[in-house]
């Protein structure tokens, strides 16, 4: 009852302030999702002809990158039994082609940048700029109508456009999503929650290549932003690395002189060197976003090994393990704001107070639940209908730990010098899709915080 009440002023506050966000500078991954849903009869059928004890041998452990079937099909395996999400670059050409073969069920605006620019400017009416790597018929094809734009350099002067005016014949990038359902049983393993694994069969995104443009005119292009969110660095390899972080920090010196906040959307980063070096950046920006397999690989590399299994083996995840690990990622980068979700709930530990931090958790919980129950929300109206989603009962027990622990209430607690925020999410019990939600979650928190804070009605 008090979160219902909590939810629904929350987002009217937000909705009547979003106009207050600024512009938002998004970079630097677009791509275009090929959806299969799996089937069980399917998927039985390809391990068994590509070697079962092959595949299984992958169900365990992750490989770096694809080379091969056996570590595709395992992949995916790995992640139906955990019911976690996991991302992998496809190297090998017979893999990518394999995949093709296999086919897709739908084609779909992917990448944290796309994702976000079709929320942002297509949804809520709040302006970008979006940097994508390759833009082909296809590519433009899928963004919404709306203020989005895209850097377009004529006779020398810089210009920004829809997408689809930049009329730009470039390649098409596909990752390939396979999703399962929550109980999706193959073999004996059985999807404890609905989830996907994504192989992406695509050059630019995974070596994060920057466009000349932004590369050139990046200070003319932030001109008129004020806030930025950057992602898609999470494919990044030991071998390759150096030369797209070297331009990030670039970007990250030029959005600091100018005061434009910037957050990072980590992303499941399999690379250990290519991790510890985003740790060493994340000091340049304002915030991070992040899961539990994300937060639990960071613990890693932080030499918190112990956290990390904590981490990764409560259901829901442990909101005090969390919120130590939150600690010590704020105190080692000085990074001012972690939002932090999983299944069920969202923690954002933040170095400054306010209840605008919840407010726009909860606004953020509602545009993901209402995400997850249309697939395709096409105005910020549309979000409003999720508030009939009941508020995930199991938290209660996190709540109460939280109280316990740290003396929460009504979501918001004290913790070292820090706020630590709290909401129960609202979880749709057969989602049309698992993709882009957390990327809905991320923007819409983060954009919806600075519109409370820029705007006079909060
Ligand atoms: P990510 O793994 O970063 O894409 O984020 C996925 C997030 O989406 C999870 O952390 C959940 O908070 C949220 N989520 C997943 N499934 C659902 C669902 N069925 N209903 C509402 N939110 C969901
Ligand atoms: C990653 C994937 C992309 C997907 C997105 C969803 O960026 O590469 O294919 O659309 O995550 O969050």
């Amino acid at each position: 009852m008090v979160w219902d009440n909590l939810y629904a002023s929350a987002f009217e506050r937000v909705r009547g302030n979003i106009s207050n966000a600024g512009r938002v500078l998004l970079a630097y991954n677009t791509n275009i999702d090929a959806v299969k849903y799996l089937e069980r009869k399917d998927l039985e059928k390809r391990v068994e002809s590509a070697g079962k004890d092959e595949v299984l041998r992958y169900a365990d452990g992750l490989p770096k990158r694809i080379e091969n079937i056996p570590q595709l099909l395992g992949s995916i395996l790995w992640s139906i039994k955990r019911g976690k999400a996991a991302e992998l670059f496809v190297e090998s050409c017979s893999t990518r082609f394999y995949m093709r073969q296999w086919g897709w069920d739908e084609l779909r605006m992917g990448g944290q940048v796309g994702i976000m620019a079709n929320l942002l400017g297509g949804v809520y009416g709040v302006p970008v700029i979006a940097h994508v790597p390759q833009l082909s018929g296809l590519q433009a094809s899928l963004f919404k109508d709306g203020p989005i734009y895209v850097p377009k350099v004529e006779s020398g002067k810089l210009k920004l456009v829809h997408p689809k005016e930049f009329a730009g014949d470039e390649e098409n990038c596909i990752h390939h999503i396979y999703e399962f359902p929550r109980g999706f049983t193959v073999f004996d393993l059985e999807a404890p929650r609905e989830n996907r694994f994504i192989g992406s069969a695509d050059d630019y995104n995974s070596n994060v290549y920057v466009r000349p443009e932004f590369r050139e005119r990046f200070e003319e292009i932030v001109e008129s932003v004020e806030l930025a969110i950057i992602s898609g660095l999470q494919a990044l390899t030991k071998e390759n690395y150096r030369e797209p972080l070297e331009i990030v920090e670039e970007h990250l010196k030029v959005l600091n002189e100018k005061g434009i906040p910037a957050h990072l959307e980590f992303a499941f980063t399999p690379d250990e060197t290519v991790r510890k070096a985003i740790l060493d950046l994340l000091g340049k920006f304002w915030s991070v976003g992040l899961n539990e397999v994300e937060l639990a690989s960071v613990m890693e590399v932080m030499g918190e090994k112990g956290l990390a299994e904590k981490l990764l083996s409560h259901d829901p995840v442990d909101p005090v393990a969390v919120t130590e690990a939150m600690l010590k990622l704020a105190e080692k980068t000085g990074v001012k704001r972690i939002h932090f979700h999983t299944y069920g709930y969202y923690l954002a530990l933040t170095d400054y107070k306010g209840e605008f931090v919840r407010d726009a958790l909860l606004f953020s919980a509602l545009a993901a639940a209402a995400k997850a129950k249309l697939g395709d929300v096409s105005s910020i109206d549309d979000i409003v209908k999720a508030m009939d989603v009941p508020v995930n009962e199991k938290v209660k027990a996190v709540e109460d730990a939280l109280s316990k622990e740290y003396g929460m209430k009504d979501g918001i607690a004290e913790v070292n010098s820090y706020q630590l925020a709290f909401v129960p999410t609202k979880i749709v019990a057969k989602p049309k899709s698992t993709v882009g939600i957390g990327d809905t979650i991320s923007s819409s928190a983060f954009v919806g915080e600075f519109a409370l804070r820029r705007g006079k009605t909060f």
